[in-house]
């Protein structure tokens, strides 16, 4: 693995074009790096703002290989890549995060199986392969229960809920035959994540915490700094590093956790890439998520993580669209609001199109602003 740091003028891959990947190429285009990426739409939020795009699906390892080819360094959009293809592109460029971390996160039997082996504490899960299971699975984890398909999922998409009284098998069919795990449903008190940047020489930066809501679930807004005792943030912070160490990861990574009222931390899952709880870092902290992704792939110093301000994140979901294009003017009038758009033509239910970042250290009175403008940006039906 080379260690002479990428600098400006170098070239980055990105597979899969999506809004962190575009994110991220806003930024790198600003620091004069290039952008291709990898995506079946030549018209991805990323494509719209790159140097080039290479079209073809994320499994696709004849148009991977074209990418990589091409650039100078690769990194990803999302985990959904097959780790088989990272493993053929590392032999032509570095992939960072590397081919082993994206086998370990990508499948969610793998990820709960590398947590437990590192000793990091998790709700009670269970394999769940077919009816037979399911029973023993749920005996197990106990009622009600989540099962989650182990892979491809985002957004609660390929995620059921067995109440006490459901019909277990009948909920297991609405999956498709897909491999799943079983997970209890855990009582927390709140959900936060810790985003961090672990550098190629294994130096790690971590930014302020954030607590995270979710609604039908999907993110619903983040605010930051969270609150928290110092002692329950070095806790924080200790699992969050054990796992990027564990993984030898390089670049940014956020774990996601609940919080529950006796103070104990469970991992509720880790993303190896940009996190949409670290949105607030656009704008309130020194060094945003991106530049700090992009400074990691490059083997790069890592910046400084700091919040400048406090911040409050809330997305902007497809629903919002489903009578024209919302009210912008009610967010654009306020000083505090950062309007973030991805440049989606489809906006359907439950798909990210954007969010709003809030600048102010009062994040109670932002929080209240957030719920007010997407009252106002919501049609009347
Ligand atoms: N075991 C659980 N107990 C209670 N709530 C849960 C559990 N698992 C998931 N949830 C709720 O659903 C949300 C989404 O779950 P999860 O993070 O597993 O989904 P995902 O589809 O991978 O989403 P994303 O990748 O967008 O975070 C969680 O943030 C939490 O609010
Ligand atoms: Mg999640």
């Amino acid at each position: 693995m080379t260690m002479t740091p990428l600098v400006p003028g170098a070239t980055i891959g990105v597979l899969g074009g999506g809004q962190l990947g575009r994110m991220l190429a806003v930024t790198a285009r600003q620091m004069g790096y290039r952008i291709v990426v990898l995506d079946p739409s030549a018209r991805c939020p990323t494509a719209q703002v790159s140097d080039g795009v290479v079209v073809g699906a994320l499994d696709d390892l004849d148009a991977a290989r074209h990418l990589a080819k091409q650039v100078d360094v690769i990194t990803l959009d999302t985990e959904h890549v097959p780790a088989t293809i990272l493993a053929e592109l590392e032999t032509i460029v570095p992939v960072r995060p590397g081919a082993s971390v994206l086998r370990t996160i990508q499948d969610r039997l793998v990820q709960k199986e590398f947590l437990d082996r590192i000793g990091m504490p998790q709700a009670a899960w269970a394999p769940v392969g077919d009816a037979t299971e399911l029973e023993a699975a749920l005996a197990k984890v106990g009622r009600p229960a989540i099962l989650k398909v182990r892979r491809a999922g985002y957004d609660g998409k390929g995620q059921v809920r067995i109440e006490p009284d459901a019909d277990a098998p009948a909920q297991l069919a609405r999956l498709r035959g897909e491999l799943a795990v079983a997970e209890e449903v855990v009582n927390f008190t709140r959900e936060i994540s810790v985003i961090l940047a672990r550098g190629l020489g294994g130096e790690i930066q971590i930014y302020p915490i954030a607590e995270n809501a979710h609604r039908r679930h999907i993110l619903h807004t983040t605010r930051a700094p969270a609150a928290m005792a110092d002692a329950q943030r070095t806790r924080a912070h200790a699992v969050a590093v054990a796992v990027a160490e564990a993984l030898g990861h390089v670049g940014v990574m956020a774990v996601e956790m609940f919080e529950l009222a006796d103070g104990q931390l469970l991992v509720n899952e880790i993303a190896p890439r940009t996190h949409n709880s670290g949105h607030y870092t656009y704008g309130a902290c020194a060094t945003s998520q991106f530049e700090q992704h992009l400074r990691a792939v490059c083997g790069l110093p890592l910046g400084d993580p700091r919040a400048l301000t406090g911040a409050v994140m809330v997305n902007l979901i497809g629903d919002l669209w489903a009578a024209g294009p919302p009210a912008w003017h009610h967010v654009l009038a306020r000083p505090e609001a950062r309007l973030h758009l991805y440049g989606k033509d489809a906006p359907a239910p439950g798909r990210k199109m954007g969010h709003i970042v809030l600048l102010d250290d009062d994040t109670e009175r932002s929080l209240a602003t957030a719920e007010g403008l997407i009252s106002v940006l919501t049609p009347r039906s």
